[in-house]
C-alpha cells in the first residue's frame, strides 16, 4: 500500500511517465497487435495476497498494459472519430480524481453544479444555440439521446407511461444512416426495434424530409403515434449533414419531439462559417454533442441541451427521502436530469480547456484541423488510382482505390480495399477506419487529433502511397 507522505514522489514517477508518453507518442504503433486473450494470460488470475510496490506496477503498466492499447491521442489516429484530449483536460482530471467527488445533487457539492450550469452556457451561446435552452453534463451521446427518446415519449404519454407502461403504437424516426445509438434508445424506452423507421436517404445522405412527411402521415392514418425523429450533425458513416430547417416544421406540424445528434460535428458550430448546419435549430426539442471528440476535453464528457428542462426533469425526477434537500427548487440538481445517479466532477475539465484556449484557441485548432483535411484531401484528388466516395465534409473524407472501372469487378474493388486498409493499419503508423456507402467499400479519415501538424498529414499519405498495389 502507498504511503500517502510520499504522494508527490509517487506521482512524480507517473507525471514524467506522461509527458514522456506523449512527447514520443509518435514512435507508438497507434494500432495495438496483440491477439485476442493475450494481455489476459499475462495478468494474474486473483487479487495479489500481499501489496506489490507502485514500480512494480508501473513496470508491468508498461510492460503488460501499453502494447495492448491503441493510442487515441497518436496525431495519426484517423478512426472512428477521435475522442482527443490535451494537456488541460488531463491536469483538470487530475484534480477531479483527487477531489473525488460524487456530484449528483447540489448539496453533495454546489461548485460542480454550478460550474456545470455555467460551461453549458458559454458552451451554447459560443455555438449559437437558442438562449433559452439549458443544458447537462451526460457521459456519452448515447445517454443523451436515450434521456431525449425517454423525454419524448413521456411528452407524447401526457407524462403517464413512466406509470402505466410504455403504449405499443409509438414510432420514431430516423435515417439509415442514424448512429447506431438511437436503435438502442428505443429498445431501452420499451418502444421497439420495429417502431424505429428508417427514413430513405437523399443524394448528399441527409435524410429525405419528404420521405419523412410521408411516413409520418401513413402512420397517423393507421392509428400509430409519431413521438420523435432523430437528425445527425456529422453521420458516423460519411459525415453528412441532416437538414433541420426542412424537418423542423414537419416535427411541428405534427408535434413530434426532434432530436439533433452533433456528437461530432457539433464542435463545429464553434465557427461562424459553420453556423449554416443549425438553420432552423429552434424546432428542436434537444440536441447532443461531446467535447470528448473533438473538443480537446478526454473521454467522457457530453453536452446535452433541452428546449425544456420541465420535461427532462418530468420524465426522470425521483424523490426518496434521503435525497431531500433545503436547496431543492432554488439550484440544479442533475440527478433528475438524466439516468445515473451519480455523476463526476465534468465540467471542470471543460473550465480548463475554455480558459486556457480561450474561444480563439479552440477556433483556431479547429480550423487548423479543417484545413489539414483539405490539404489532405486535395492530394486524394490529384491521385488517378484514389476516388473520393462523398463529398468531404469538416475534417472528415472518404475515398477508396479504383484505378479503372473495368478493370475490377465491384466485388473485387472491395476486397482489394479492405485489404489496402489491413496493409495501411497493420504499419502501425496510421490507423484508419472504413465504411460501406451504397456497398462501395470505403476508407475514412479524420483529422482531429488536438496537436496534428502538416508534418503528421504527410506521413499519413506516405503510409497510404506504400499501402497501395
Ligand atoms: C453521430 C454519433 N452519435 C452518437 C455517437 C455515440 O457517441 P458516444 O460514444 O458518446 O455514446 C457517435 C459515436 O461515434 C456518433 O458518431
Amino acid at each position: 500500500m502507498l504511503d500517502r507522505n510520499h504522494f508527490t514522489r509517487d506521482s512524480k514517477l507517473i507525471v514524467e511517465w506522461i509527458d514522456d508518453y506523449l512527447r514520443n507518442i509518435k514512435d507508438l504503433p497507434v494500432k495495438s497487435k496483440v491477439r485476442p486473450g493475450e494481455i489476459k494470460e499475462q495478468i494474474g488470475t486473483t487479487i495479489p495476497a500481499r501489496g506489490e510496490s507502485l514500480e512494480k506496477i508501473m513496470q508491468d503498466f508498461k510492460d503488460v498494459i501499453l502494447p495492448g492499447m491503441v493510442h487515441w491521442q497518436h496525431p495519426n489516429f484517423h478512426a472512428y472519430f477521435n475522442a482527443n484530449n490535451s494537456t488541460e483536460s488531463i491536469l483538470a482530471e487530475m484534480l477531479t480524481s483527487a477531489l473525488g467527488a460524487q456530484c449528483m445533487i447540489w448539496e453533495t457539492s454546489p461548485a460542480a453544479a454550478e460550474l456545470e450550469e455555467r460551461m453549458l452556457d458559454w458552451l451554447k451561446d459560443a455555438m449559437g444555440l437558442p438562449r433559452k435552452w439549458e443544458g447537462v453534463i451526460q457521459d456519452t451521446a448515447s445517454t443523451a439521446t436515450l434521456a431525449a427518446i425517454l423525454t419524448a415519449r413521456e411528452r407524447k404519454c401526457d407524462f403517464q407511461s413512466n406509470y402505466a407502461g410504455v403504449p405499443a403504437n409509438l414510432r420514431v424516426y430516423c435515417s439509415q444512416e442514424t448512429h447506431s445509438s438511437i436503435d438502442k434508445a428505443v429498445a431501452i424506452a420499451g418502444i421497439g426495434k420495429n417502431n424505429l423507421i428508417k427514413i430513405q436517404i437523399d443524394g448528399q445522405r441527409r435524410m429525405d424530409p419528404a420521405a419523412l412527411k410521408a411516413a409520418i402521415e401513413q402512420d397517423i392514418s393507421d392509428g400509430l403515434k409519431p413521438t420523435a425523429v432523430v437528425l445527425t450533425l456529422g453521420t458516423t458513416g460519411t459525415m453528412a449533414i441532416d437538414n433541420i430547417k426542412d424537418v423542423g416544421p414537419i416535427c411541428k406540424k405534427y408535434g413530434v419531439w426532434l432530436h439533433v445528434d452533433a456528437a461530432y460535428a457539433g464542435t463545429a458550430l464553434l465557427l461562424a462559417e459553420h453556423q449554416g448546419m443549425i438553420e432552423g435549430i429552434a424546432y428542436a426539442d434537444s440536441f447532443v454533442f461531446n467535447p470528448h471528440k473533438w473538443m480537446f476535453t478526454n473521454f467522457d464528457c457530453t453536452a446535452y441541451y433541452v428546449k425544456s428542462a420541465d420535461h427532462l426533469i418530468k420524465t426522470f425526477e425521483i424523490l426518496p427521502e434521503y435525497l431531500k434537500t433545503h436547496s431543492r427548487g432554488q439550484v440544479n440538481d442533475y440527478r433528475d436530469w438524466g439516468v445515473p445517479l451519480g455523476r463526476r466532477f465534468r465540467a471542470l475539465k471543460l473550465w480548463f480547456v475554455m480558459r486556457s484556449y480561450g474561444l480563439k484557441g479552440l477556433r483556431d485548432r479547429i480550423r487548423q484541423h479543417i484545413k489539414l483535411s483539405r490539404y489532405f484531401v486535395k492530394w486524394l484528388e490529384s491521385q488517378p488510382h484514389l476516388e473520393l466516395i462523398t463529398a468531404p465534409v469538416l475534417n472528415f473524407s472518404c475515398f477508396r482505390y479504383n484505378p479503372s472501372r473495368e478493370e475490377f469487378s465491384f466485388e473485387d474493388l472491395n476486397k482489394i480495399n479492405a485489404t489496402i486498409l489491413e496493409k495501411i493499419n497493420s504499419t502501425g503508423k496510421a490507423y484508419l477506419s472504413h465504411t460501406t456507402v451504397d456497398g462501395r467499400y470505403a476508407i475514412r479519415v479524420v483529422i482531429g487529433q488536438t496537436y496534428i501538424q502538416t508534418e503528421d498529414v504527410d506521413r499519413l499519405i506516405d503510409v497510404i502511397k506504400e499501402s497501395l498495389p
